[in-house]
């Protein structure tokens, strides 16, 4: 049995339906996360969940119990939200403590949970500092600590890393991993930035306009999205417009207005004739000057219009004759050289027959 279900939870505010049949399967221990744009419904599934909202229709199931009666304060959830709301006039230890102290605990159960949760948070010689005292970081695993403090079956993080730097952000994120697996904990985590989703989840529900586009682990969701919205919305891709010419076993011949015929791997309900969009990640295109590229199935000539330099890797998009702009990202192996191909460089570029996926209308 699912440690929790959603169960056909529909929600409107008024003519908005903000949640939309929604039906989901969180396992015990399971670090899932509701991905999505800015206003698509998280927050709200969220608060169902915590229990400070109730759906209009549907279930919200919790060990196979239906929570419908259950108050907030009686969920064995615990809620993080993105300011983490400590408590500026009490200090470390008040404010981890707060939600014993306010229960039936003893002195020496506070103080034993509070000196097991300081060791494991890494906040020892903090307990006497105020919140302002802290660093963004250490905040934060106060905010953890004091949602942990009573040991909930679930915790809810709902854009829990959005105020942090980047830097940081990376940090508390590789924090939150070890945590997470070391204490066993379900996280359902909530945020809006596919990285941050990629790089902490177990499964990932990618979410759109009250609806769930796609569940799925994060390899299969950046490698095989189900649909156009994931694949623009999990990282970067490239979308051109196209048309079935030929559908045979396996294989698709698609012609792209500007590009003329490419090679694709075949979905199974493409039909010869059938408009859509072929999608490619910018990894997967590359570059060559002469005819490095020929043996590939698909290859165009064109120009480089700019380069973006991040570093690691390089960030090419190509014009090609008829205006089409292909981005390629390679990576920068040689170090200090900016850059593998200058702009206005007239090059190659291709990518493989079985690369790229194409979504039809
Ligand atoms: N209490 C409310 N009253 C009216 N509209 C709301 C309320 N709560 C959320 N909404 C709307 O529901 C949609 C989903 O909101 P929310 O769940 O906060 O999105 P997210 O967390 O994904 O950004 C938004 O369009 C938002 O404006
Ligand atoms: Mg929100």
């Amino acid at each position: 049995m699912a440690q929790l279900e959603i169960r056909n939870v529909t929600r409107r505010f008024g003519d908005l339906l903000a949640l939309d049949d929604v039906c989901l399967k969180i396992e015990t221990g399971e670090f899932f996360t509701l991905l999505g744009p800015s206003g698509c419904g998280k927050t709200t599934l969220l608060r169902m969940i915590a229990g400070f909202d109730a759906p209009d229709s549907g279930q919200i199931l919790l060990d196979g119990k239906d929570l419908a009666d259950t108050p907030p304060e009686k969920r064995p959830v615990h809620t993080v939200f993105q300011s983490y709301a400590l408590f500026p006039h009490m200090t470390v230890a008040e404010n981890i403590t707060f939600a014993l102290r306010m229960g039936h605990f003893t002195q020496s159960e506070i103080s034993a949970r509070l000196h097991a949760s300081i060791e494991q948070m890494r906040l020892t010689g903090k307990t006497c500092k105020y919140p302002h005292e802290l660093s963004g970081g250490e905040k934060q695993r106060v905010a953890l600590a004091r949602s942990l403090i009573k040991r909930p079956g679930l915790l809810l993080l709902d854009e829990s890393l959005a105020a942090l730097d980047a830097r940081l952000r990376e940090e508390v994120q590789v924090e939150l991993i070890n945590l997470q697996s070391e204490l066993g904990i379900t996280f359902v985590f909530v945020t809006h930035a596919q990285t941050e989703a990629l790089a902490l989840s177990h499964r990932i529900a990618v979410m759109n306009q009250g609806r769930l586009e796609q569940v799925d682990e994060p390899s299969k969701l950046y490698g095989f999205p189900r649909n156009r919205f994931v694949a623009g919305f999990v990282g970067h891709i490239n979308q051109l417009g196209a048309q079935v010419l030929e559908s045979t076993p396996g294989r698709l011949r698609l012609s792209v207005p500007g590009m003329g015929d490419i090679v694709a791997p075949a979905q199974a309900s493409s039909l010869t004739g059938q408009a859509g969009i072929f999608s490619i990640r910018p990894e997967q295109v590359r570059i060559g000057i002469h005819d490095e590229l020929a043996g590939l199935k698909n290859h165009f000539s064109g120009k480089i219009q700019s380069v973006l330099y991040q570093g690691d890797v390089s960030v090419y998009r190509t014009k090609l004759a008829d205006g089409v702009i292909i981005e390629a990202l390679l990576p920068n192996s040689a170090p200090g050289r900016a850059r593998l191909f200058e702009i206005d460089d007239t090059v190659k570029i291709g990518w493989r027959h079985d690369a790229g996926i194409f979504f039809h209308d």
